[in-house]
């Protein structure tokens, strides 16, 4: 019998292949399949804890009560727990990011993984890792991949039971660092709900979605055999693709800064000179700039002459979603 309570902590994953695009938005089920990689040493650490006295979920985000958005958002997820468990209590969750907030890392996928497993355990219910990630899919859609370990493929599937995502290779599989380079603390002006809503108003959707299987094959493939050409060249392809479709919806979506756009023609240009290392960029001006971890010092120095930097955030392939009240890594 457990005690109503359980902990645990899942860390944010950077996409190679990307997700943009819903066939069903309501649960999530995306247009195309995805590929990313878990960053490890940036995490969230998530408690949840039922009672049966509570008349109404609570959220704390980082020691402060969350927003209202926030709040909805935790409990309509938590209501698909209780429908599913036949589970009747409300839920206190306290949840704290080892990342500065506001730095446009993506912290859903990190909170709903680890939000998924902690509830989940909570009540005693044993799901297994397909099953959490098709769990975490519900609360936002890449969460789903931040619940298996190191490289991890999301299969878009067909229906809500068959879209979730699997490990492909271990996070020793291959020493890649993903430098995150912020350039704008500020919040999304549109978020990735409207984003996925968006993707569909552009002609250029459907190519890229029929494209996609294509692309997965050409980038697993390079992760698996550690290809680094093949890989940066497929990895920045499918970025690129997938900002043209941004900036052709209707209204058109531009994420890019000046810094961003910098760092995308030197970046190509640094790889021509014999360093291995590319770029990608989610629904943000971030870039992530990954590299095999031993040019990752050079490549640091690199991006510090580039203007208008913020600072420089580094991850490696890390674990999936795990029990724990540890939020220190690395
Ligand atoms: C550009 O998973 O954040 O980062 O399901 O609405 O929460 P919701 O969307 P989300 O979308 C991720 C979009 C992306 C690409 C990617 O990570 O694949």
């Amino acid at each position: 019998m457990t005690d109503l309570t359980a902990t645990a902590i899942a860390h944010p994953n950077i996409a190679f292949i990307k997700y943009w695009g819903d066939q069903d938005p309501k649960i999530h089920l995306p247009a195309n399949g995805s590929i990313s990689m878990v960053m490890d040493c940036l995490g969230t650490k998530t408690s949840v804890t039922f009672d049966p006295d509570f008349v109404t979920d609570l959220l704390t985000i980082n020691d402060k009560a969350a927003s209202q958005k926030s709040l909805v958002r935790v409990q309509r997820f938590l209501q698909i727990i209780r429908d599913m468990a036949n589970w009747q209590m409300y839920a206190r969750v306290v949840s704290e990011n080892n990342f500065p907030m506001g730095t446009g890392i993506a912290s859903s996928a990190s909170a709903f993984a680890a939000l998924s497993l902690a509830a989940t355990k909570a009540i005693g219910l044993g799901l297994s890792e397909s099953e959490l990630s098709r769990l975490a899919r519900h609360g936002s859609g890449s969460a789903c991949r931040s619940i298996p370990s190191g490289f991890v493929e999301w299969t878009a599937g067909e229906d809500d039971n068959t879209s979730f995502a699997c490990s492909i290779a271990p996070p020793n599989h291959w020493e890649l660092m993903d430098l995150v380079v912020v350039i704008n603390k500020e919040h999304k002006k549109v978020g990735s709900v409207e984003g996925h809503r968006l993707a569909a108003t552009s002609p250029f959707q459907k190519t890229r979605v029929h494209g996609s299987p294509q692309r997965l094959d050409t980038c697993r493939q390079a992760l698996l055999t550690k290809d680094f050409e093949k890989f940066a060249d497929i990895v920045e392809f499918d970025s690129n693709l997938m900002h043209a479709v941004m900036m052709t919806s209707h209204p058109a979506l531009f994420f890019w800064e000046p810094a961003s756009l910098e760092l995308i023609k030197q970046i190509p240009y640094w790889r021509k000179k014999g360093l291995p290392v590319c770029y990608t960029l989610d629904a943000g001006p971030n870039v992530h700039v990954i590299t095999l971890s031993q040019f990752a010092e050079e490549i640091k120095e690199r991006i510090s002459s580039i203007p208008d930097i913020l600072n420089v955030l580094c991850a490696k392939p890390g674990l999936g979603a795990r029990l724990s009240d540890r939020l220190t890594f690395c």
